[in-house]
């Protein structure tokens, strides 16, 4: 199989989504966030992904910023902070979240070895445009997908789809690339080969389906590619 198109998820696999809550932290007059924010991070992110999964479930789809601030909201009200102006400051920081180290040089060996590159997220094509313009990696990018020309979040099929009708090819020349280990293992049940970027050291989730590579960062995805070609 010949890989020809590189796709990526977002929010923890390009962007650090933890780093709203660690550059709040750090800001005058946190102290509060300070002594928590690793907690507060884990809480908003797992409650934003369960939140998302349940309006997909369910059929009640709003956007990904959406289940963003609900999200926030809830891992706010678990740490007994209640201040709107922190609020306000950790939603403005996730439309500038930065791209984690290695990503610039990764997706320029990507494109020096001719392959397709792109998002596909959860995000709001706003929010994406945000993140991607303050990485600075716009024009490493063929594409950024956004859930919302379908409708519905991940791991439903017609988001994965989205990258066949883009780009014209089989779903086993498509790597997907995720850190959510969810979204990595539903993508292989798709047809895609798949990479998991396990930074965290996390347990295999318990899925019917495998990615078919671990990595701990992006910094191998260019050999990966060339290897498979
Ligand atoms: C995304 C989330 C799932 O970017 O990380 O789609």
């Amino acid at each position: 199989m010949t890989i020809t198109t590189c796709i990526f998820d977002a929010y923890g696999t390009l962007f650090d989504v933890a780093a709203a809550a660690r550059q709040a932290a750090g800001e005058p007059g946190n102290a509060a966030l300070a002594e928590i924010w690793p907690q507060l991070a884990e809480d908003w992110r797992r409650k934003q992904l369960e939140y998302s999964w349940l309006r997909a479930i369910t059929g009640a789809h709003d956007s990904f910023w959406q289940v963003t601030q609900d999200g926030l909201d809830w891992a706010m009200a678990a740490a007994g902070l209640s201040d709107p102006n922190l609020r306000e400051r950790l939603l403005a920081l996730y439309w500038q979240l930065g791209a984690y180290p290695e990503v610039p040089q990764m997706l320029a060996d990507l494109k020096a070895a001719g392959m397709a590159t792109a998002i596909l997220s959860n995000g709001s094509p706003d929010m994406l445009a945000g993140a991607v313009d303050s990485a600075g990696i716009g024009a490493l990018l063929d594409d950024v997908l956004s859930v919302e020309t379908v409708g519905v979040f991940k791991p439903h099929a017609s988001v994965y789809a989205l990258v066949e009708d883009r780009f014209a090819c089989a779903r086993d020349q498509v790597l997907f690339v995720s850190s959510n280990g969810w979204d990595a293992g539903c993508a292989s049940g798709y047809g895609f080969t798949t990479a998991w970027v396990n930074r965290a050291g996390l347990p295999m989730d318990r899925l019917p389906w495998q990615p078919a590579h671990v990595l701990s960062d992006l910094t191998a995805i260019p050999q990966l590619v060339t290897r498979a070609a």
